[in-house]
């Protein structure tokens, strides 16, 4: 019989997060979402119950998988905490990095002096926090590297930095963001492995096999 994740619960971080600036502004990224709901879905489709806790994205809900909307990185760390325990935590979120440190209630106006420059503050890294929890780590927690040059070693460094069991790296120096396809290395405490470039369901298959055969 084929690997199963039956038994297993997987929560999956995807998409982008929007930190708002005020009611109608707000900074994020590129992100699609379809790297992490992939890997929702084809976790699911190998019997885990599957959480998937998402930023705004254009994708439908995952079939068979309870999807979690939230906007923010501060929310999307409470959601993650409130859904543990978990045996397997996958990071595939674009999180901003940063958010305005005072947003305002009222949309600002252009010709205001506050908008030549905008006070950030560092958002809380889920995937460390989740790393380097004590009681009630996952059994296996997996980050993804979104890297321009130097892939290999900037994931192995971050899967040390990190505290997490495995990085998937990926070179987001073409159209891998937003694209339908994906090229990636897989670090873990045993090495690197190149996978093909594939579609990002596939990618997704590959990933749920291997969380599959870990026997976490
Ligand atoms: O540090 P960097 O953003 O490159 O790390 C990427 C990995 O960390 C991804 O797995 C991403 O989901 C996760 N991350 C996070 N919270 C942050 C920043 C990144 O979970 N605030």
């Amino acid at each position: 019989m084929a690997d199963t994740l039956k038994g297993r619960h997987v929560l999956v971080t995807a998409g982008p997060t929007r930190e708002p600036i005020d009611p109608v502004r707000f900074i994020s990224n590129h992100s699609s979402g379809r790297q992490g709901y992939a890997i929702a879905a084809a976790c699911a489709a190998l019997g885990a119950r599957v959480t998937l806790v998402a930023g705004p994205t254009a994708l439908p809900d995952p079939d068979a998988v309870e999807t979690i909307h939230i906007e923010t990185a501060r929310d999307m760390l409470a959601a993650v905490e409130t859904s543990l325990p978990a045996d397997v935590f996958i990071a595939v979120a674009a999180v901003a990095d940063w958010r305005p440190a005072e947003p305002s209630d009222r949309k600002l106006k252009l010709d205001k002096a506050r908008f030549s420059s905008l006070p950030l503050v560092e958002n809380p890294d889920i995937l460390k926090t989740i790393a380097q929890m004590g009681d009630g780590r996952p059994g296996l927690v997996i980050g993804f590297a979104a890297e321009t040059h130097d892939v290999e070693t900037l994931a192995v460094a971050k899967r040390k930095r990190k505290g997490c069991d495995w990085i998937v790296a990926n070179d987001v120096s073409g159209d891998v963001m937003g694209g339908a396809e994906n090229a990636v290395l897989l670090v873990t405490a045993d090495g690197v492995e190149s996978w093909d470039r594939a579609e990002k369901s596939e990618i997704g298959r590959r990933l749920a096999a291997r969380i599959a055969e870990a026997r976490v």
